[in-house]
Formats: C-alpha cells, structure tokens, sequence
C-alpha cells in the first residue's frame, strides 16, 4: 500500500510535457468550444496532493486571459490517498513543490503565507478532489483530457491495459490521453489511440 501511495510530485512535474500541453494541448481543447456552453472537463487521475490539476488550471488561466469566466472549467482529481486528497482541496503547498513554477505565475496563481503558498480561490473553484479507486472505483466519461502519469508503475500489465481503455473510454471524442514519461501504452487501446506526441506519451483518441 505504501508503494502503490508513494505521492512524490510537484508543480509542472516534467516541464518539457507541460509546454506540449500549454502550446498544443489545451489550445486544440479550447478551439473545438467556441459555441454552447463552452465547457472543458479535465481529470487528473493518480492525482496526489492535486498539483497536476492546479498545473493545468494555471495554463488554462493563462491561456483564456480574460475569457477565463466564459468558460465552464472543471478538473478533477482522483485519488486513493485520504492525507494527499485533504492537501489537495487546501491547496496549500511548500517551497519543494514550487521548484518549476514560473515566477509570474507564483505572483499570480498563490499567495505566501510564512513558508506556504496558497493556490488562489479562482483556480481552487475549478478543481475537485475526491477518493476514487482507478481500478474498483465508477468509470467515468465526457472528459477532453486524461492525465494519468507516474500512477501506473506498479500495476500488474493486465491492469494496466484495463486502465488505459478506461481512460480511453472516459474521453470524448478527439480526446487527450497524457501518461507518465516512464510509462508505455500497452494493450487493445494501443492500436485506438493516435500516437499525438509519442516522445512526451501524448496520445488522442
Ligand atoms: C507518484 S503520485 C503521481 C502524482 C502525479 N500524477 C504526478 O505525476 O506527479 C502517484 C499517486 O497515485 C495514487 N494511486 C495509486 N494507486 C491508485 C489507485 N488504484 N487509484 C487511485 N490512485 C492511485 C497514489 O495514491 C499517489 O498519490
């Protein structure tokens, strides 16, 4: 158990998969909702103390500028790890966590509090944190981005391969599948999946 809740993350975890997301990703996300009710649904799956979501929330905040608020956002993380899930819904976070967040963003997306730093309550709002088993828990649908990384590591393959056709059924259509750089696409989803950027494991449905 100890293991498979190893919560070892930060911000931007990777960078060099965040600037796909930031130029590509997400622009292709946002592009596809220019009518109806304009909502994006993201789920951080593996989600640990939450600074994968709040990661895309800042970009997401970012990008949008000032039609942030014309858009329904929603980013969920799940989580088997009750103390990690408390975390994340504070959003309260310490210097090791912080180490690639770009100063502008630090200034813009937290506010310091002693040696803490506190997500703001714009990005909070569009985040939700909840305890889910990815392999017993509900299967979930209607999301345009999947981010499941570093969570899969030690899962037996047959699992593994269950749970990358889950994400790819939880996706809608032109979907976003985003895994951990150690990590490889296996299984019946392989051959689903278009490979968008093999080398940062972008995958779209
Ligand atoms: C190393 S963290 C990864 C956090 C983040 N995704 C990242 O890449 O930085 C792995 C997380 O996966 C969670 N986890 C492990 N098995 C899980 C399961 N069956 N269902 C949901 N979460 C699980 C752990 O509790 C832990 O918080």
């Amino acid at each position: 158990m100890e293991t498979l809740t190893v919560n070892v993350t930060n911000f931007f975890r990777n960078t060099e998969v965040y600037d796909i997301v930031e130029k590509e990703v997400l622009p292709a996300i946002i592009k596809t909702k220019n009518t109806g009710l304009r909502s994006i649904r993201i789920w951080s799956a593996g989600c640990s103390i939450g600074v994968e979501a709040y990661s895309i929330a800042m970009l997401l905040h970012h990008i949008l500028g000032d039609d942030f608020k014309k858009f329904n956002i929603k980013i969920t993380g799940t989580d088997i790890d009750r103390e990690s899930l408390l975390k994340a819904q504070k959003g309260v976070y310490s210097n090791t966590e912080m180490k690639d967040v770009r100063p502008a963003f630090l200034k813009k997306y937290f506010t310091k509090e002693g040696n803490n730093y506190i997500i703001s309550d714009e990005l909070r709002n569009i985040a939700q944190f909840k305890k889910q088993d990815l392999i017993s828990g509900p299967k979930m649908n209607g999301f345009d981005a999947v981010f499941c990384r570093n969570v899969t590591i030690y899962f037996q393959k047959e699992l593994q391969e269950k749970l990358y056709m889950d994400f790819y059924n939880a996706l809608g259509k032109d979907g976003f599948f985003v895994m951990g750089k150690t990590e490889t696409l296996i299984g019946p989803s392989k051959d689903l999946y278009k490979a968008y950027n093999s080398k940062e494991r972008i995958y779209q449905k």
